[in-house]
């Protein structure tokens, strides 16, 4: 059993847990990801890791579904059922010279531990955060500490910018970059992709297929890259932005869209009170 050590509500369904796994802690570097089981009937869920020190490993979970929302409401104390990893490539790690990290939602986590990974190995990081809305923007300091410049992005009246793909059209136009990373919704991933093409700068994304056993062995995550079907799970999950085929991947990503939502209102139902404890506990955090 793998115990939560610290539960942490970062932003309206996104929730930061510190979990203790030292034998994964120890082996962990940016990129990889863990799968989850939260009790013996859950599924297995992938999570990239977003920090990690000897003992224990920090993931943000991002409520979508049934799964996300069970692992979300674990508390200090609780554990998950299983946990398996680390799993994927590692992300290559060198001195490229000016880099840029892209990312939104529970990839702010994953972003952070790349950043620091790529500003430690000598680069200049410039970081561009897309949140949706103000609330769903957190460890800022964290982000200020290993990044040279930090852009962020709202969708706000007022804002500059609503998302990262037009700071990242300007920084490309006004400055040499030369590698993009993005991590985070996968519309976010293929418009940034999109954007970085016209002028061949390389950009690698942190895609995020159905996945099983995270082994190899299922063939769940198969994805399509310059025409070829690799495996999201031991091929990636890190892969060429401008070779990825985007919409073969959100089709796949939709196989079980019905299913899923059927799970989840029967879950809701079921869980009534949970979801009222939640709003509660969100609250006394200052966040509905
Ligand atoms: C390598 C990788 C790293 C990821 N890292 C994170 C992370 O750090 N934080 C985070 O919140 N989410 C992460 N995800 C996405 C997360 O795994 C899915 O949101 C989760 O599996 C959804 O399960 P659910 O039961 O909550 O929702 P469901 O209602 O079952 O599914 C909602 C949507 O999530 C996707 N999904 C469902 N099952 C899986 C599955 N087994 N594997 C992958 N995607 C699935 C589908 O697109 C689906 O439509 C990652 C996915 C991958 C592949
Ligand atoms: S998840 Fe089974 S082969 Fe990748």
């Amino acid at each position: 059993m793998y115990e939560v050590q610290k539960r942490d509500a970062l932003a309206p369904g996104l929730t930061l847990l510190k979990i203790r796994a030292p034998q994964i802690a120890r082996k962990m570097q940016p990129g990889q990801f863990v799968i989850a089981r939260v009790d013996e009937f859950g599924e297995r869920i992938p999570l990239s890791v977003a920090d990690w020190d000897n003992e224990s490993i920090s993931v943000v979970v991002q409520d979508v579904g049934v799964s996300t929302r069970k692992i979300s409401l674990l508390d200090v104390t609780d554990s998950l059922q299983n946990l398996a990893g680390p799993l994927g490539k590692p992300s290559p790690i060198e001195n490229f010279g000016t880099v840029a990290v892209v990312s939104g939602c529970f990839g702010i986590g994953p972003g952070y531990a790349l950043a620091r990974a790529l500003k430690k190995a000598g680069n200049r990081v410039i970081m561009i955060v897309e949140a949706r809305n103000p609330d769903w923007l957190f460890w800022q300091d964290r982000l200020e500490k290993v990044s040279d410049r930090l852009i962020l992005t709202c969708n706000r009246a007022g804002a500059d910018d609503s998302c990262a793909t037009n700071p990242v059209k300007r920084l490309i136009e006004s400055e040499k970059i030369d590698r993009v990373y993005a991590i985070g919704c996968t519309f976010m991933m293929m418009e940034i992709s999109n954007a970085t093409a016209p002028a061949a700068v390389p950009t690698r994304v942190s895609l995020m297929p159905l996945m099983v056993d995270g082994t190899g062995m299922c063939g769940a995550c198969r994805c399509l890259v310059e025409g070829k079907t690799v495996l999201g799970c031991v091929d990636g999950p890190e892969f060429d932005g401008h070779k990825v085929d985007w919409n073969r991947l959100v089709e796949r990503m939709r196989s079980y869209l019905d299913e899923e939502t059927a799970a989840m209102d029967i879950w809701d139902r079921e869980n009534w009170h949970l979801a009222t404890d939640r709003k509660a506990a969100q609250a006394a955090h200052g966040r509905v």
